[in-house]
């Protein structure tokens, strides 16, 4: 498959052998999913006469009535469509949750030519991601992302889940979609705040891996913000690719390379331990601080400049997003990061920017240094 570029789409090809799939991104064409479904079930052989779709969503998705249009899309090629309303939040993705799903995919029989459909945010794709992987073990699933952040960042990958009480996403499966459909207009509804912390994660994907995706963020800051849909499906569709890049080498994060995608992530996660998952920073935000504290700490070793720093800090500001979170204790945010279960050896492993582009894991960082880059967080 080749990425395909037409006036009104981008066509993101994910290679990984017989679970490849595409992800198309649109704008306003809600009612050419119907054959983007049939066509990207047909390419799962447990799709190929698929008859039936849950299409799962949340309530704020109902108010704003947007299932109707996919329902009628999967009915007329001939799936008949079951809605499931989740409430909306992070209390949904739960093994209650998904056992409501699996209670609703036993009452419409589904089997294995059944498919799961996520039509909303990254809450629900990973609980219908999840609820796809397991039942009758694993039936089709198509992701119909509606925030920026499940756009570009959870429908791509497959790694689906469900939270326990006591841990977040630590229930879960690698199940790939069939297809991941992206309509750019679905995000005129959301609020500025989950845009921005959409865009974190797109700031990401150009300081780890592509220095020119990261000047052409520079240059559209304004039509971005605006929403222009051009400018949403140029950075939706390049964030894809990325991510799509590092997925085909270490699918199922075997061989480390996903760890770059954890840029930002270290600080960001003791962050939101010591503020709280539900405290004053959202995940998008905390990344933003996250980056720019690593950034900093790269600085500090010597690994790039403070230009490269400024232009990093520069950019998120100008995308409304922060770069410090004040009144955070220096020691119980490096205690947080010790506790990562992704460290060795009681060292913290950082992802660290080299050049904006190009980023290396290490667990090179003194105590020290890390706890001089937190003392301005
Ligand atoms: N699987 C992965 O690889 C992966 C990666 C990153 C994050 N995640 C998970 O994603 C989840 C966060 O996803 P999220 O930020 O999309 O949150 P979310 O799904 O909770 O959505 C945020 C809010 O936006 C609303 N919403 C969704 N689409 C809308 C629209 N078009 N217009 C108006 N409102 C809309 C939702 O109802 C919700 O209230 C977390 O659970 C996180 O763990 C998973
Ligand atoms: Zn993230």
């Amino acid at each position: 498959m080749k990425e395909v570029q037409v006036e009104t789409e981008i066509r993101v090809p994910v290679a990984l052998g017989p679970r490849s799939y595409e992800v198309r991104v649109v704008s306003g064409r809600a009612g050419d999913f119907g054959a983007f479904a049939r066509g990207s079930l047909e390419t799962s052989w447990a799709g190929r006469s698929c008859r039936s779709a849950l299409l799962v969503t949340d309530a704020h998705l109902v108010d704003l009535g947007l299932p109707q249009a996919y329902r009628e899309g999967l009915e007329a090629v001939g799936i008949a469509t079951t809605l499931a309303v989740v409430p909306p939040g992070e209390a949904s993705k739960s093994l209650e949750g998904a056992a409501g799903l699996y209670d609703a995919l036993v009452r419409m029989r589904a089997d294995r030519h059944t498919a799961v459909v996520a039509l909303g945010g990254g809450v629900v794709g990973d609980l219908a991601g999840f609820a796809a992987a397991t039942y009758a073990r694993g039936i089709p699933l198509l992701m119909v992302p509606t925030t920026l952040l499940a756009q570009v960042d959870s429908s791509v990958g497959g790694k689906v889940g469900v939270n326990h009480p006591g841990a977040k996403n630590i229930i879960g499966a690698f199940h790939q979609p069939s297809g991941v459909w992206v309509d750019t207009e679905t995000l005129r509804t959301l609020p500025d705040r989950e845009l921005r912390c959409g865009l974190a994660e797109v700031v990401k994907y150009g300081v780890i891996l592509d220095p020119e995706f990261f000047d052409e963020l520079e240059d559209q800051v304004e039509a971005i913000l605006a929403r222009d849909p051009r400018a949403l499906r140029s950075i939706v569709a390049r964030s894809c690719r990325l991510k799509a890049s590092v997925v085909e080498r270490d699918e199922r994060e075997e061989t480390g390379l996903r760890a770059v995608l954890n840029f930002g992530h270290t600080v960001a996660h003791a962050i939101e331990a010591v503020a709280g998952y539900d405290g004053p920073y959202q995940h998008g935000e905390a990344v933003a601080v996250g980056m720019a504290a690593e950034a900093r700490l790269a600085e500090r070793m010597g690994w790039i400049g403070p230009d490269a720093v400024g232009r990093i800090e520069r950019l998120l500001v100008r995308l409304g997003l922060p770069t410090a979170a004040p009144g955070l204790d220096a020691d119980r945010l490096i205690d947080a990061m010790t506790r990562d279960k992704k460290n060795r050896g009681g060292r913290i492993r950082f992802v660290l920017p080299r050049a904006i582009g190009r980023v290396e894991l290490t667990d090179g960082p003194e105590a020290a240094e890390v706890r001089a880059v937190l003392a301005t967080v």
